[in-house]
């Protein structure tokens, strides 16, 4: 009986302690994969322009989505149509394309093949061009290009600034 209970009592307090500390480390866990307030509250993502190498992709992320930031080479901006350099976003002098990663026919992330200045959806052979245009089917549009405003030499994803009210105004966006 006495042995009963105080076998009884070593299990509360046993329970209790991996109890605190299961809490302890969920809450260890969330607070790493929480962003940081401010972010979260403004939802803004800030890229440094100047880092980037031309026609070499990087993915970045805004809002939980990978975000295309693709630098041109004078070659790739003097070859493009006019539809093409409508969707160019000019920093400091340099073009680029920005867009949100994901194809726009189900949402797969499509890979940039730089010797084609392409990209490649593996989903089901859908194909864009370095402005993110449709280069073939099944994607019904080109890749849609977030919010963005333009501060010096960087880049904040997430406010709509004057050039892309123009795009968006211009539906060379959604
Ligand atoms: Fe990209 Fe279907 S999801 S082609």
């Amino acid at each position: 009986m006495e042995n009963n209970s105080r076998r009884g009592f070593m299990g509360i307090a046993f329970g209790a302690v991996a109890g605190i500390g299961a809490v302890g480390s969920l809450y260890a866990m969330k607070k790493s994969w929480d962003p940081l307030p401010s972010v979260k509250a403004a939802g803004f993502t800030t890229l440094d322009m100047t880092i980037y190498n031309e026609n070499e992709l990087v993915v970045e992320k805004w809002r939980g989505k990978p975000i295309f930031v693709l630098k041109k080479t004078a070659d790739m901006v003097a070859k493009q149509d006019d539809d093409m350099k409508a969707r160019d976003i000019v920093v400091d002098g340099s073009h680029y394309m920005v867009c949100i990663g994901l194809c726009t026919h189900l949402g797969c992330i499509p890979a940039y093949n730089a010797d084609n200045e392409g990209f490649v959806c593996a989903c089901h052979g859908g194909e864009f061009d370095y402005a993110g245009f449709v280069r073939k089917s099944p994607p019904g549009r080109g890749f849609d290009i977030p919010p963005f405003t333009i501060k010096g030499t960087t880049l904040v994803l997430g406010e709509a600034g004057p050039e892309f009210t123009d795009m968006k105004a211009n539906a060379v966006t959604l």
